[in-house]
């Protein structure tokens, strides 16, 4: 892994071990954190559901487990900062964490529908937004505070919205939230919340320093003041892609070149057409592409270019069921904080 810190620990893998298989396995599954992973010990943990509901309920995981339906959803978690090294390339973003492409992957996760457990504690009249909370304290924040953030109750009430215990058909590993996690398909792995001991049921979105304060969008002029409320709220992911074969800057014979990687829509949308240009874009060909596991899951593809020798720069756009196709460059999406780079993918390639 690529550690871009300890303390939080935040890593990601080398884009070769996202390669060939829709389902990463969980040791090359990117960690994001703000703070220490907290110490659970499953056998104590209680999640509270509370606020704008009628029936407020204490549950263990094995109590929930119990109660209501246990059941899997294949999704792919993708963090608002992945592929930021792309924007800092174009201007620096200082304290903030220069991802590569692989700060997302895709799991199968277990657990029950959250809607099955708001159902259960009753929402009343004048809900709009379901927050979650975290155990674990960030001094990124200020004040420093648990992690949290919200979705819309509608989102929270659609049946591939999960409280996971599972990762891959094994239990949650402590970095990836054990005991119980949140996983919100579509949405920036922000709001996938990990430790999750509290959710409630509001009538606007989170003040969470992390929705109010950060992973917002600002204009590229703008000062970074972390005003509660300032930028556009990060939600739905944007559609995506990027390379994992070969690597990048790597050198092969002059002529056919295999190159692969993942292409993910966010939302509810599906990616439908993968584009790989070899001369600067004048000409594209097709990728092929492989499974669409879930509509919450990315699509791998491959596509075979002709290398010239000497180097050549190497692209590949996505385009998604809404026919959004991602930017060109990421001098056109450049933000203070560094969200959302879905600028085409570039691979340097050198033909001998
Ligand atoms: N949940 C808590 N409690 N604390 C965190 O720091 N990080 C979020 C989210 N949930 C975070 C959290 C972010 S920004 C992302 S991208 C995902 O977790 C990453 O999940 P992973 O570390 O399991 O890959």
């Amino acid at each position: 892994m690529t550690v871009h810190s300890e303390l939080p620990y935040n890593a990601e893998p080398p884009r070769g071990a996202l390669a060939g298989t829709t389902l990463t396995p969980v040791d090359a599954f990117y960690c994001r954190n703000h703070g220490p992973v907290p110490e659970a010990d499953g056998s104590d943990w209680r999640l509270r559901v509370g606020g704008l509901v009628t029936t407020p309920l204490t549950l263990s995981p094995a109590e929930l487990a119990a109660r209501f339906e246990v059941c899997s959803e294949t999704a792919t978690l993708q963090c608002a900062g992945n592929r930021r090294a792309g924007l800092v390339a174009v201007r620096d973003i200082p304290g903030e964490a220069p991802w590569g492409p692989t700060a997302t992957a895709t799991a199968v996760w277990t657990g029950v529908r959250l809607a099955d457990v708001l159902a259960a504690v009753g929402v009343v009249e004048g809900a709009s937004d379901v927050e979650f909370v975290g155990t674990d304290v960030s001094d990124a924040a200020d004040p420093p505070q648990e992690f949290g953030g919200s979705v819309p109750l509608r989102k929270a009430r659609m049946p591939e919205v999960l409280l996971a215990w599972a990762m891959n058909g094994e239990p949650l590993t402590p970095v990836h939230g054990a005991p119980l996690r949140v996983v919100v398909p579509g949405y920036i792995g922000a709001r996938s919340v990990k430790w999750v001991d509290r959710i409630e049921v509001r009538d606007r979105p989170s003040a969470n320093f992390f929705q109010a304060s950060t992973y917002r969008l600002l204009p590229p002029d703008a000062p970074v003041t972390g005003t509660p409320g300032e930028g556009v709220e990060l939600g739905l992911v944007a559609v995506n892609a990027d390379f994992l074969l070969p690597d990048d800057g790597s050198s092969h014979p002059a002529g056919p070149v295999t190159v692969a990687g993942y292409a993910f829509a966010g939302g509810d949308r599906t990616v439908v057409r993968v584009d790989v240009s070899a001369d600067g874009g004048a000409t594209w060909s097709q990728a092929d592409l492989g499974e669409q596991a879930s509509t919450w899951a990315w699509r791998h593809w491959s596509a075979t270019v002709e290398l010239p020798r000497g180097e050549t720069e190497v692209l590949a756009r996505a385009w998604d069921s809404s026919a959004a196709l991602q930017p060109e460059r990421p001098e056109h999406v450049w933000n203070p904080k560094g969200y959302v780079n879905n600028s085409w993918a570039r691979l340097r390639l050198h033909g001998a």
